[in-house]
Parts: structure tokens; sequence; C-alpha cells
């Protein structure tokens, strides 16, 4: 087995990092293998906005739990997120893993490959941080939020444009738990030959 396909097939979600932070040769290759993702058309509409700032990691993880707090539980809520603003009551809940590294993706509202575009790049960085020792986890919270004014007022801080929204997000940091060990592989298959 070549060492790229090695290297996609040992990679797995981490949720628990060490406080040390990645070296910024290290974020800017994460980020490169992001920028080389195909994107429909060739827009690279996309853009990448790397926290690395505690103050505004706080700031972001702050944001998430008032956004959380702000949307009414209704019948209809679903339980996963149910779960997430009931988290939220605790003023120190945690919604980014304590990642010292945390990766926004945003695109363009309006261009129907938006999700497909980030999603790949994601993809890429993800898989770019595992070659190089450093773990990583999407995370949806933000992507969820993205419409809400609360969150808005936040992007805005963070210089992500007003025709964009959040499609994915991804924590990274080194590793301070062993991952717990990929699925069975499900019988997704279909060859026709
Ligand atoms: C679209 C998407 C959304 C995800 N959202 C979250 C999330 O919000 N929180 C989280 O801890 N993991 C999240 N994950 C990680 C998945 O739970 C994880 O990839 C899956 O369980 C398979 O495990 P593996 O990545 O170790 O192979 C997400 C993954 C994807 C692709």
């Amino acid at each position: 087995m070549n060492s790229i396909i090695e290297n996609m097939l040992t990679r797995r979600s981490v949720r628990k990092f060490k406080e040390n932070q990645i070296s910024e040769e290290d974020l800017s290759t994460i980020l490169m293998a992001g920028s080389y993702a195909p994107s429909g058309m060739g827009m690279q509409s996309w853009k990448f906005t790397a926290i690395q700032n505690p103050q505004t990691l706080k700031k972001v993880n702050e944001a998430i739990r008032q956004a959380l707090l702000s949307i009414p539980i209704v019948e209809e809520t679903h339980p996963y997120v149910v779960s997430l603003i009931e988290k939220a009551q605790d003023e120190s809940a945690e919604f980014l893993y304590h990642a010292p590294t945390y990766i926004i993706v945003s695109n363009l509202k309006d261009n129907q490959n938006s999700m497909a575009d980030c999603a790949l790049a994601i993809g890429n960085m993800m898989l770019a941080a595992h070659s190089l020792g450093i773990g990583s986890c999407w995370l949806n919270q933000l992507p969820g939020l993205t419409h809400l004014p609360l969150i808005r007022e936040l992007l805005n801080d963070l210089d992500i444009p007003k025709t964009h929204d959040v499609y994915g997000s991804v924590v990274m940091g080194y590793a301070a738990e062993e991952p717990k060990p990929a699925d069975p592989r499900k019988d997704v298959i279909n060859i026709i030959r």
C-alpha cells in the first residue's frame, strides 16, 4: 500500500488535544493542501480562516454558546441540537475541544458548489494534518449556526466576507488521546463490470 493510501486509512477524528501549538510551517502546509482541493468550475471562492489566538478561540466558543442559547427548543428540534442547547447552559461549556487551532471554511452563499468545495478542502487539510502527525476533527456547530445574527457578527469580526456562509470547520492540534479505531466499513461498494 502506498503512503498516501495508508494516510487516508489511518486518519481518525481526534477530540482531545495537547496544549502545544502546531508550527507555522505545518499550518501553512495544511492550508495550502486545502487550497489545492478541486472546486466546482475552479472557482476557489472559499476562504480559510485559521484561528490560533487564545482570546479569539474563546470568543468563538462563547459566540457558539450564546447562539445555541438563543435557539428555542420546540417539538421538532432535533435531539442532538437539544443536547447542544442544554450543554450551552454551562458557562464553561467548550465546543472546540480545547484545540489550539481552529479553521473555519466559508464560501459564497449563492454558489451551489460551496458545500462540496469546502468539504473537499477540509478533507485535504485533515489528511495533510494527519501526514504531519497532527490530529483533527470536523466540527459542525458553527456551520449549523451560520445564519444566526449573533454568529454573523462574529464572522464580520473575523473578516469573513458578508457574501459567505460557513460550510465547515475543523479543529487541529497534537492528539492527547488515542482516537477510537475506525468502525468496520459498511457494504457500500458496487462494481459493475
Ligand atoms: C460533515 C461532518 C460533520 C461532523 N461533525 C462533527 C461534530 O460536530 N463533532 C464531532 O466531534 N465530530 C464531527 N464529525 C466527525 C465524525 O463524527 C467522524 O468523522 C466519524 O465518526 C468517523 O470517525 P473518523 O473520522 O475517526 O473516521 C463530523 C464529520 C463530518 C464529515
